[in-house]
């Protein structure tokens, strides 16, 4: 089975050609196209190709040429898992023609390259909870660490109205419509997963994007944390080989799952709150975490709980790996790797 990861060289991308790879049972062939523009996605794609049989091609989707002219060499694709993206919304607020360039436009360069040249590989987009926005209106209360659903609220589940929030909000929302709409009009088939906060090895989070990493790190260096609004957030986070084996699932279970819309996150769980998890670190670490407060940022959900039922019900989907392994896992590879990651935090 040939696999292409687009964007295979950031965190969710390596850890995916990984669990494919050292898959003994099955012969995969992984191919990966990254502009590695995200700091930290050389180190990645250096490790990924030190350690294992895999191909790596440098590009851009924003660049239709070389994306179309790369994938017909690749005519025989069985699977496209497709992670680029500009991925912080801090950056999108700054920057929104980038952001839409890459997110949406660079995903539609990706299906037209597939429509012009009549492919039709099985497709998965990684797609985010950002698409239901700020959630103002499900009622909560506040608790001495966290906001909780006043209501019996089992998680936001995929009926949850959009409402596209910031400019990454719009441009992800949009590309995830435009790949559902791809396997309905052109016969592309294509699954749509909303993410919740995923976690894991090959990290390098920072304050705009990727929390979990961002404050296991900074704890690690001893750098002051930002915590934007009250810290009482909650998100339900989700261990990267979880996510993985979702998207193992869907590949085998493609003709049932194109066409879908699947939220997948830790639940609840593993749910935590910024403060929860600062507590966490800091028993981990056994030293205090610096921290202070500002603003809230535009759009930031005070709870982001995924419901995975309908995961569950279609193809039996859970998540198995308990936030308090799998953040040991995280802090694990972290300070495994700090003399690295370091090169990216100067003061
Ligand atoms: N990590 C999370 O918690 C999370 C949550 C929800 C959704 N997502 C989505 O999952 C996907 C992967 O996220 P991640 O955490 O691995 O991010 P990441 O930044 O680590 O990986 C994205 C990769 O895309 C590459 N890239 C960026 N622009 C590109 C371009 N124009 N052309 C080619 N490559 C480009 C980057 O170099 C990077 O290697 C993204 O689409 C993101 O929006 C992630």
């Amino acid at each position: 089975m040939k696999i292409i990861i687009i964007g295979g060289a950031g965190f969710i991308g390596v850890n995916t050609a990984q669990f494919f790879l050292n898959k003994q049972d099955e012969n995969y062939e992984v191919i990966v196209y990254d502009n590695c523009s995200r700091p930290g996605s050389q180190d990645n794609i250096d490790w990924l190709t030190n350690n294992y049989q895999v191909k790596f091609e440098h590009g851009d989707i924003r660049n239709y040429e070389k994306l179309e002219s790369f994938l017909q060499e690749h005519q025989d694709v069985d699977v496209i898992i497709h992670l680029a993206a500009q991925v912080a919304v801090t950056t999108s607020v700054k920057n929104p023609r980038m952001d839409f360039e890459t997110n949406l436009s660079g995903t539609f360069n990706i299906l037209e390259a597939l429509r012009n040249n009549e492919m039709a590989p099985f497709l998965i987009y990684a797609s985010t909870n950002k698409v239901y926005g700020p959630l103002e209106e499900l009622p909560c209360k506040e608790t001495d660490t966290r906001y909780e659903f006043t209501e019996n609220v089992q998680g936001i589940s995929e009926t949850m109205n959009l409402d596209l929030y910031s400019p990454y909000g719009c441009s992800k929302g949009a590309a995830d419509q435009y790949v559902r709409d791809y396997n309905r009009i052109y016969d592309i088939p294509a699954v749509v997963f909303r993410q919740s906060c995923i976690y894991g090895p090959h990290q390098y989070g920072f304050e705009d994007q990727g929390w979990i990493a961002w404050m296991i790190i900074a704890s690690l260096l001893r750098r002051k944390i930002t915590i934007y609004g009250t810290g009482k957030q909650v998100r339900d986070i989700l261990y990267v080989s979880d996510l993985i084996k979702a998207y193992d699932q869907a590949i085998k279970n493609k003709d049932k799952c194109r066409g879908r819309i699947f939220n997948i996150g830790g639940g609840p769980d593993n749910s935590i709150s910024l403060l929860e998890f600062i507590k966490s670190i800091e028993e981990i670490n056994g030293t205090p975490v610096d921290y202070n407060h500002e603003d809230w940022r535009p759009g930031d959900q005070k709870i982001f709980i995924s419901n995975n039922s309908r995961l569950l019900n279609e193809i039996g989907w859970f998540p198995q790996t308990s936030y308090t392994k799998g953040l040991q896992q995280a802090y694990n590879w972290i300070k495994d790797n700090l003399g690295s990651i370091r090169n990216y935090f100067a003061e």
